[in-house]
């Protein structure tokens, strides 16, 4: 364990981690968070244990009928030591101090990135654990959060590559897509990786009806710059409604952008200045190519477009805390 600079005023201790070669990957930390909830009850009172494999029935229901659900945050190191929260109770998180305690414990302060490195990933995860054989709600929920420090998901802020799925759909209307569902996640990963054998970063979807309207990226919401209007696809069920998204909305809004959240047509695609995508593992990150039925379309001759850039200093300004948060999004702990 390393101890921390002398200016901190924080004073914090580090944990054997390679700070400087983070990715998107799980490191195992100190501890986890779990509470059960069995039919008919309420949530037994949660408690940390050591972070670890758990048990599980061969016939839980989030096993054998994908009842699960999740949901991501990030906690940054500020320059000063202490540890902050991006828009927690956009996650319902509630902040109060067994919340601090709890997320201190389980970082004991030492899992979380020192400033500029990356952040502390927090993975609050829903599942049916009882066992069930037939189709029902499993007997019993657990819910449980990890973590683990990250850096990049992407390359960070370096623009990716899409291509364009015409096939394969990531959700319908009436479906699950709108909210954070493991399935959700499971159905793309046959196109996903396909087009990762073909050099592409990740997928763009299509709607399923028309076959014509973007949705979202595997992993990401997804944003088209023209001029001084940003447009993004609506939230209409198919599309997850992220607090990245919703926060460069309102960045973007605030910098004088006129941003529309509506049924973007993929040929919109052809003709725009950037394209950008968002989400709490992603942040920003801007789109160098696009390609839809062989052709590829280039922004910003590859390199990293100025829309794009200038919302991803904004955003990660705030969640570092870099910047004055007129906003009141960021919570310490
Ligand atoms: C997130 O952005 O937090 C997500 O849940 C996406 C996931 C694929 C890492």
């Amino acid at each position: 364990m390393a101890e921390s600079e002398n200016f901190c005023m924080v004073p914090y201790e580090l944990a054997d981690i390679d700070w400087d070669n983070l990715g998107f990957a799980i490191t195992p930390t100190d501890y986890m968070y779990i509470m059960k909830c069995s039919e008919g009850q309420s949530f037994t009172k949660g408690e940390l244990q050591r972070f670890g494999n758990i048990e599980l029935s061969p016939a839980a229901g989030v096993l054998n009928y994908g009842q699960g659900l999740f949901e991501g945050l990030k906690a940054y190191r500020k320059h000063d030591g202490s540890i902050l929260l991006f828009r927690p109770e956009e996650k319902c998180i509630a902040v109060d101090d067994g919340c601090r305690a709890n997320v201190h414990a389980f970082t004991n302060n030492r899992t979380v990135p020192p400033p500029g490195k990356g952040s502390l990933y927090i993975r609050p995860l829903l599942m049916g654990s009882g066992a069930v054989l037939n189709l029902t709600p499993a007997p019993e929920y657990t819910f449980l959060i990890y973590v683990s420090p990250v850096g990049n998901f992407f390359q960070g802020i370096a623009p990716i590559h899409l291509v364009v799925e015409t096939e394969v759909h990531r959700a319908m209307p009436g479906g699950t897509g709108g909210v954070k569902t493991i399935g959700n996640y499971a159905s793309v990963l046959k196109a996903q990786t396909l087009a990762k054998a073909k050099g592409f970063t990740d997928v763009l979807y299509l709607d399923c009806v028309n076959k014509k309207y973007l949705e979202e990226v595997s992993s990401s919401n997804v944003f088209v710059v023209k001029g001084n209007i940003i447009s993004t696809p609506a939230v209409k069920g198919t599309i997850l409604p992220g607090v990245t998204r919703k926060s460069i909305i309102e960045i973007a809004q605030s910098q004088g952008f006129q941003v529309e959240e509506r049924l973007v047509a993929v040929e919109e695609l052809l003709n725009a200045d950037e394209v950008f995508c968002t989400g709490t593992a992603v942040v920003i990150s801007p789109v160098g190519s696009i390609t839809y039925r062989d052709e590829r379309v280039s922004y910003r001759n590859g390199g990293i477009g100025v829309v794009s850039q200038q919302l991803y200093s904004a955003l990660t300004g705030l969640q570092m805390g870099l910047t004055e948060d007129k906003m009141d999004w960021i919570v310490e702990l």
